[in-house]
């Protein structure tokens, strides 16, 4: 009788853990967040909200692109941290330090553009990692 709630517990656990792939690949597109992801120790807020950052991080750094080269503009006005660079490099990987851990575990976990050494998004080539990575 007292084992009931830790047997039941078990089964759920189980069953989430053996359906995981079918969830997951039924919300493809709009993932939630994955497991294990490495966020910055010493801040707690992205530019944008996490939940926003998550869906529109790409059209983010279009824009973010197409400012800078189109129209020669590097200041970009973020919700949570006022007035902050238009830069790969120095603004995402500053806090974002580790692409591996961060970028590319969900890239790959969300299987984003295929194999490859940036989980298929290919902007490492010219946009070089802060040092140490
Ligand atoms: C062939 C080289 C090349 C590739 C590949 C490339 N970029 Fe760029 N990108 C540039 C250059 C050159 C600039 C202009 C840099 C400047 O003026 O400071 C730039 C500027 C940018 C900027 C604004 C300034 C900055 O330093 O971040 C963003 C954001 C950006 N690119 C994002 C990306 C993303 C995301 C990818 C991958 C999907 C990518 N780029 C792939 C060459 C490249
Ligand atoms: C000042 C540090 C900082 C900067 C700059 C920054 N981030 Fe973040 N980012 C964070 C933190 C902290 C979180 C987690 C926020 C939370 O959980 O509320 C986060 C969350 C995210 C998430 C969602 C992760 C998840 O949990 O699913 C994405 C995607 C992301 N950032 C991408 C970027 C990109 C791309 C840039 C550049 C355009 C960027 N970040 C710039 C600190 C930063
Ligand atoms: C929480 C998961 C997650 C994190 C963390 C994340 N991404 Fe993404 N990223 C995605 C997903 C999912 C897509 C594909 C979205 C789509 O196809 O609509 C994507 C797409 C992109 C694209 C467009 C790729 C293409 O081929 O169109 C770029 C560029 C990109 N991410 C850059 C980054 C960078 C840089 C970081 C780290 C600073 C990062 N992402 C972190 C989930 C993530």
């Amino acid at each position: 009788m007292n084992d009931r709630p830790t047997i039941i517990g078990g089964l759920v656990i189980a069953l989430v853990a053996l359906t995981f792939p079918i969830w997951y690949s039924v919300g493809a597109g709009r993932p939630g967040p994955p497991p294990e992801l490495e966020l910055p120790a010493d801040e707690s807020q992205c530019v944008e909200d996490a939940a926003s950052m998550r869906a529109n991080h790409m059209d983010l750094l279009d824009r973010w692109r197409d400012a800078v080269v189109r129209e020669g503009r590097r200041t970009y006005r973020s919700t949570n941290l006022g007035e902050v660079e238009m830069s790969l490099t120095k603004t995402c990987l500053g806090c974002h330090r580790n692409r591996e851990t961060f970028c590319l575990r969900c890239h790959e976990y969300a299987n984003v553009g295929g194999e490859g050494p940036a989980g298929g998004v290919r902007c490492w080539a010219c946009h070089l990692e802060p040092e140490g990575n």
